[in-house]
């Protein structure tokens, strides 16, 4: 038996992690595998384990309104000490970028614990974008034993590195095993979310969705994007439907400046089977999310990112995404350019997979048997 233990605690973590905890517990005679959440997050959290049925062994519960990074850090560091001592495993599985991935590596490092890393190898070798994911990408890749990486450029980053070639596993990314695990479910599915989301469209309007949460975004950012947005509500015949991010530094300037715009509906953050429904119904979507950049170019839906840089650069040589920045004029520019132009509009809206088939879990636990 390996024993395993997968730490996660950001709702896109839980998304990425949940197809992959599936899979392992199809494999119980070979593998004993705990998850234990950090909690960095709750209710959006909360929002996916309940989607994918997923009770943790161990809950840190350790978010705190307004956290800043270096208490996170610290609890999260102590939290698993103590769960090491009770469990013991050979390997801890971290994914992607967030704080929870980094602090659960080190833990995992002063703990003697082999690090797997989900999702190794993005880059945009600009420390300050995305902050701080760039470098907690960086840190938990330089820590971890064996990495996952969705893609052969993500390989070939780590490689440029002097990462250990045999220790680096192209395997696609879990993001399109758990899309497609809930595309098909949230048509068949009686959801309270979708049917409140399904009386409030306007079907004789395009339909934009939005979402926002990146702290280089904070302050001047997110008053030019939501400046933008209510441009693009006044000048064009959209629906902009946009759940907001539960971060205070988003929750104020968006509610402030766009509570109450006539075709601007603001709501609660989506569970993940609502949110996969209303991303196949939208026209287009503005973000300045790293997970809906994966899993736009699988629905083939054009996604306008609200950042200078990405880490998913696959995403715009397929032609799905296209950086924007947080300049007003640019967002409105892209926006209506897309809406106005049927030909952008087919162009940007192929279906392209650069991100795996929906095996990426299964591939994980092959290199890992
Ligand atoms: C975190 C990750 C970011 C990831 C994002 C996904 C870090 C440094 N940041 O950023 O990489 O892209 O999650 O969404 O790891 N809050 C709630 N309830 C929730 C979640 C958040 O109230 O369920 C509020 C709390 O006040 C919390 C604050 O949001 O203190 C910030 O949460 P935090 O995880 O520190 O930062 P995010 O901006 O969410
Ligand atoms: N998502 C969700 N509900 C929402 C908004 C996003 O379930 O209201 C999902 C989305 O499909 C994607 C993930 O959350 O899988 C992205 O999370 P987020 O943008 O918070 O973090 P990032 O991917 O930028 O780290």
């Amino acid at each position: 038996m390996i024993k395993i233990l997968i730490v996660f605690g950001t709702r896109p973590e839980a998304i990425k992690m949940a197809p992959l905890v599936k899979e392992f517990q199809k494999h119980t005679d070979r593998f004993d595998v705990k998850v234990c959440v950090t909690a960095q997050h709750r209710q959006m959290l909360d929002q996916v384990l309940d989607f994918f049925d997923i009770i943790p062994d161990y809950d840190l519960n350790l978010m705190r309104p307004g956290q800043n990074l270096s208490q996170l850090t610290a609890d999260v560091i102590l939290g698993l000490k103590t769960v090491f001592e009770q469990f013991t495993p050979f390997y801890t599985f971290v994914h992607g970028d967030t704080t929870t991935s980094t602090a659960a590596a080190l833990a995992s490092f002063y703990a003697g614990v082999k690090v797997c890393h989900v999702e190794a190898g993005l880059r945009t070798y600009n420390k300050l974008s995305p902050f701080p994911e760039e470098m907690n990408r960086q840190l938990t890749g330089r820590l971890a034993d064996i990495h996952f990486a969705p893609t052969y450029q993500s390989k070939e980053n780590l490689l440029s590195e002097g990462t250990l070639e045999n220790s680096v596993f192209v395997t696609g990314n879990t993001v399109i095993d758990a899309l497609l695990y809930a595309k098909d479910k949230v048509e068949l599915i009686n959801d309270s979310q979708i049917n409140f989301l399904k009386s409030i469209i306007d079907n004789s309007k395009d339909l934009v969705l939005v979402t926002g949460h990146r702290r280089e975004n904070f302050g001047d950012g997110f008053i030019n994007i939501c400046k933008a947005l209510k441009q693009l509500a006044a000048e064009r015949n959209v629906q902009i439907i946009y759940p907001v991010h539960l971060n205070p530094n988003v929750i104020d300037p968006v509610h402030s400046i766009l509570k109450d715009t006539e075709s601007i509906h603001l709501i609660e953050p989506l569970a993940y089977p609502a949110f996969v429904w209303l991303m196949k119904k939208a026209k287009i979507i503005i973000t300045d999310s790293g997970g809906v950049q994966e899993e736009a170019p699988s629905l083939g839906k054009p996604v306008l990112v609200m950042r200078d840089t990405t880490e998913r650069p696959e995403a715009v040589e397929a032609g799905t995404v296209k950086l924007v920045g947080t300049n007003i004029d640019k967002i409105l520019f892209e926006a209506k350019y897309l809406l106005d132009n049927p030909k952008e509009y087919q162009r940007m809206s192929l279906v392209h997979n650069p991100y795996g088939d929906g095996s990426t879990c299964a591939k994980i636990i092959e290199c890992i048997q």
